[in-house]
């Protein structure tokens, strides 16, 4: 009958067994009883398979214990047993149980049951679970045996009932780790049998009433980390058994009584984080058992007791983060046992006291007090000094001067190290190689000198070297390499020179390394790359020079890292490298007047001259040539004229000639769409007076045709580069095929083995940056809102249609962007690279270095590939040049102002309208040109990928224009 019962939940059941009791009262209800509460519990490991129901007896099972006289269970232990589950009132059925120990599990839910109806237990340990809710009022209602009781490491909550205070047989009471709150009960504070009270990790409140003299068989009291308030009353010193006290993480007050000196028992005294206030006085030194002192985080004032000195068990002193003023007791050389002496955050004065190294200290913290003085006292003082336990040893932010002295090499076991924040002098000592088992060191904010010792290398335990702020000069030893352990290398404003160290590479766990501020020059070494835990690499303002390593820290360093060092070069510092570039030209503002390829500018006659006439004498005697469509035969002769220094290059009509270039002499001239004009008229086809500018290719001249129609025409002066005949006519070729009404269309080529001139269609309006950068001489008339929008579109569908095309423009920049009559944007120079023999970043680099406010910044980076997204950075260049009608990079008195990170900084503070070109006079759709700037950042992002594509880039000009206006401004 029984096993059916079993079968069935177990709500069922308890009414069931009520019923089978009833039939057969001989049952054993301690077998009913476990096998019910087991019913409620989960035994993921299976510790419970003994427990059998058909057993007669439970006393064999696993956990349990009988009295050997009655057979009925006494002990339920289950420590650890790994259950969960709820606890069921199934033990209400052990009605001789005593120890009931279910500590170390994971069961959870209420105690519900009652325990306090098993009259003989004597001891309930439910510590360590996740039970939880209030503990019932009944809880302790029959609670004469108890003499033990842990709920501690639960989550129960709610007050403790106060019949506990009538459990007069308790010896030792234990919740801590709760949530329990309110106050506790009265009757607590009189239990004469009470050894041990730990409430700690609560949220205890109140006081502690005055008489606590009851409870004189006390031996622990913990009340840690609760929200007690009030006095510690003078009654404590009648508990004159107590051993251990700690009240700390409260916010008791006032001062501690003096008769806590009859606590001559007492090993340990913890009133640490308090609002305690006064002096403590010579009545600690009666406290002889004291091996623990903690009184930090309080408001002690006055000088510590001169009878500390009397307490020679003493190990641990903490007095940190008080009031504490005057010097350190002489008396404390009396504490021989002393390991640990924490007096650091006080007004200390005095000397470091002489006795500190003859006590054998392990912790020494004396940190942010006023000791001043020389700090070799206390290391010269003496001749038995221990040098063998001192581990950590922290002076820092005080007033001590004089040098660090020798004899710290001896302190073999010392671990950390900190002198920073004080006037010491000299230099570092060599010995400090010696301390092997140092890992962090700082001497920081001090006035050392001389150099970083080599011996440095010798404290191969070091993980944090911090030297900053002091007047170190010399070099970085590369020794630091053999600190294998280092994470953070911190050695920031002193004067350090020469180069950063090769060896540094081989700290592999380097995090935090901080060079700033210092004399460092020569090159980052590459290897740097890969450390691959860095987290913060400064290096700024020093005298680096150079490419920035690569890799993916330094690809992503900030700025501000690197900044300060005017000859390193990389993405980050926004500026190209040397190394493909001949001389960083941003930071010269006189040089760009005379950089071959800056914008048109009026132009150095001595030398438009000879390279007319050099160009002249070339081309001389060229002639003829069959074209497609169309073949001519030119005849160039020079016809100097004396007024000015204007060379000129006429064409003669008519001769023509189905024989090409046989002669050495003779050029091929090639018009693609057959222009009856361009051979008629005797015109100047190079006319240096009717030079329009010059490029990254060449320069360019305005020649008017037979027909009064004008060409460009670009003479290309990158002659040695430029491939085969076949070659450049085959790419030519496919470049004159490119029609679209934003760009300017190729019209036709010459060529002989020294000279290339391309013929382009001629565009009146004048360059881009002419009309957003020089419009003052023109009465002032600027582009409108309109006319730039509709300049960025058309842009934008010039590069989306070589793009699709596979032509990378390479050399975009506002001197290359022609405005027609009508104010259409028509692109130049597109595809010209393709002329190149190598298509490598060398050669770009340096044929398009003037662009380089337009050059994004995978030029400067050899492991990233260049692709068609160079031309998007170059166009957002454009955008924001465009809408703000600064240059991409603006030369300040004595600053170098970039565009896109003025932008960028302009936005993120919020006033990014005041970027926007004055000329505008506020004449704009906030609601487009901001849009319009944000695109022209996003085309700027360092990160290629980042950028978007011209397809997508046309898109969004579209949404950025309302449909209804944009009908109106395509015609504008
Ligand atoms: C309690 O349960 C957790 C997971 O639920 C488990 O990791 C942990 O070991 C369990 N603790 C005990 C004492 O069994
Ligand atoms: C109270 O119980 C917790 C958790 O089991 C334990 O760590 C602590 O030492 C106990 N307190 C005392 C005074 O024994
Ligand atoms: C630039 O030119 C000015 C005036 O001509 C001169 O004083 C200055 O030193 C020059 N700067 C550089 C970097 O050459």
């Amino acid at each position: 009958m029984f096993k059916v019962v079993l079968v069935y939940g177990f709500s069922l059941l308890i009414n069931i067994i009520i019923i089978v009791e009833s039939i057969n009262p001989t049952l054993d209800d301690d077998v009913l009883g476990l096998i019910v509460f087991k019913a409620d519990i989960i035994d993921p490991d299976g510790k419970l398979v003994s427990w059998n129901e058909d057993d007669d007896s439970p006393c064999k099972w696993v956990g349990v214990r009988c009295n050997p006289r009655s057979n009925r269970v006494s002990d339920l232990v289950l420590d650890g047993f790994g259950l969960s589950g709820k606890i069921g009132r199934g033990l209400m059925q052990l009605k001789f149980l005593s120890k009931l120990s279910l500590a170390r599990n994971n069961l959870t839910g209420s105690v519900g049951v009652n325990l306090g109806q098993l009259t003989n237990l004597r001891v309930i340990d439910l510590s360590e679970n996740s039970l939880s809710g209030p503990v019932p009022d009944s809880f302790f209602e029959q609670c004469g045996s108890l003499k033990s009781i842990s709920l501690a490491g639960n989550r129960f909550t709610g007050r403790i009932p106060d019949g506990l205070g009538e459990c007069l047989a308790l010896g030792s009471v234990n919740f801590s780790s709760n949530q329990f709150s309110g106050v506790l009960p009265l009757g607590v504070w009189s239990l004469h049998g009470l050894r041990s009270l730990d409430v700690s990790d609560n949220l205890f409140e109140g006081e502690i009433p005055k008489d606590v003299e009851g409870l004189y068989n006390l031996r622990e009291i913990k009340l840690r980390k609760n929200q007690f308030t009030g006095l510690v009353p003078d009654e404590i010193g009648a508990c004159a058994l107590l051993r251990s006290v700690d009240f700390s993480e409260n916010s008791f007050s006032g001062t501690l009584p003096s008769s806590l000196q009859k606590l001559s028992l007492c090993s340990d005294m913890n009133f640490r984080s308090n609002l305690f206030t006064g002096e403590i006085t010579e009545w600690i030194g009666e406290m002889g058992s004291l091996q623990s002192i903690d009184l930090s985080n309080n408001m002690f004032t006055g000088a510590v007791p001169n009878a500390i000195g009397n307490i020679k068990s003493l190990k641990v002193l903490n007095v940190s983060n008080n009031r504490f003023s005057g010097s350190l007791p002489a008396s404390m050389i009396n504490c021989q046992n002393i390991q640990i002496l924490d007096v650091s955050r006080n007004s200390l004065t005095g000397f470091l006291p002489t006795w500190l190294f003859q006590l054998g200290l392990q912790t020494v913290l004396f940190s942010e007090n006023k000791l001043a003085g020389s700090i070799n006292g206390a290391f010269t003082s003496s001749t038995n000094i221990s040098h063998q336990n001192l581990q950590v040893f922290d002076v820092s932010h005080n007033e001590l001067s004089g040098e660090i002295p020798s004899d710290i090499g001896k302190f073999s076991s010392l671990r950390f190290l900190n002198m920073s924040k004080n006037s010491l002098m000299g230099e570092i000592p060599k010995t400090v190689g010696k301390l092997t088992a140092l890992d962090s060191l700082d001497l920081s904010v001090n006035q050392l000198n001389g150099s970083i010792p080599v011996e440095i290398g010798g404290a191969t335990s070091l993980k944090d070297l911090v030297l900053s702020q002091n007047a170190l000069s010399g070099n970085i030893p590369s020794s630091i390499a053999t600190c294998s352990f280092l994470t953070s290398l911190i050695l920031s404003k002193n004067s350090l020179s020469g180069q950063v160290p090769v060896a540094m590479a081989k700290l592999a766990d380097l995090e935090y390394v901080d060079l700033s501020f210092n004399k460092l020059s020569g090159n980052l070494p590459k290897p740097l790359a890969n450390l691959a835990h860095l987290v913060r690499f400064n290096v700024s303002h020093n005298q680096l020079q150079g490419e920035l390593p690569g890799g993916a820290f330094f690809n992503t360093i900030s700025p501000s890292s690197v900044t300060g060092n005017p000859a390193l070069c990389g993405a980050a510092v926004d500026r190209s490298c040397p190394t493909v570039l001949p001389k960083p030209i941003v930071l010269n503002p006189n040089s760009t007047g005379s950089d071959p390829d800056s914008v048109p500018q009026p132009l150095d006659n001595k030398k438009t001259v000879l390279s007319i006439s050099a160009l002249v004498a070339i081309g001389a005697a060229a002639v003829i040539v069959i074209g497609i469509i169309f073949i001519t035969v030119l005849n160039f002769r020079v016809r100097s004229t004396m007024s000015r220094s204007a060379a000129a290059v006429p064409l003669s009509g008519g001769g023509f000639s189905s024989s090409p270039s046989t002669d050495t002499n003779s050029g091929k001239l090639v018009m693609f769409s057959g222009e009856p004009d361009f051979s008629t008229g005797a015109h100047a086809l190079l006319n240096k007076d009717c030079e329009l500018g010059r490029g990254g290719f060449g320069a360019v001249y305005r020649t008017v045709l037979g027909d009064g129609r004008s060409v460009a025409i670009k003479k290309l002066t990158v002659s040695s580069l430029v491939k085969s005949q076949d070659d450049f006519e085959r790419e030519v070729k496919k470049l004159g095929k490119i029609h679209h009404p934003n760009l300017v269309a190729l019209e036709g080529y010459y060529w002989t083995p020294s000279l290339q001139l391309l013929i382009y269609e001629y565009v009146s309006g004048g360059n881009l940056y002419k009309h957003l950068h020089e419009n003052e001489d023109e009465n002032g008339s600027s582009l409108t809102w309109n006319e730039r929008f509709n300049i960025i579109l058309g842009i934008a569908k010039s590069l989306a249609h070589l793009h699709r095309l596979n032509i990378i423009h390479y050399n975009l920049k506002s001197s290359n962007i022609l405005i027609d009559g009508m104010g259409e944007p028509k692109v130049a120079d597109f595809g010209l690279a393709r002329l190149l023999p190598m298509l490598d970043r060398y050669v770009l680099s340096s044929k398009i270095q003037s662009a380089l406010g337009y050059m994004a910044p995978e030029f400067a980076c050899k492991t990233v590939k260049i692709t068609e997204k160079c031309d998007i950075y170059g166009f957002g260049v454009l955008v924001l040049e465009i809408v703000t009608g600064k240059r991409p990079v603006e030369y300040m008195e004595d600053d170098v102002v970039i565009l896109c990170d003025m932008v960028r900084g302009a936005l993120e503070e919020g006033r990014v309208d005041e970027c926007i070109d004055e000329k505008l006079q506020g004449n704009f759709p906030a609601e487009e040109a901001i849009p319009v700037i944000k695109l022209g950042l996003i085309c700027t992002s360092q990160v290629p990928s980042n950028r978007p594509d011209m397809a997508e880039v046309i898109n969004i000009l579209g949404l950025i224009k309302c449909p209804s206006e944009s009908n109106e401004d395509s015609e504008s």
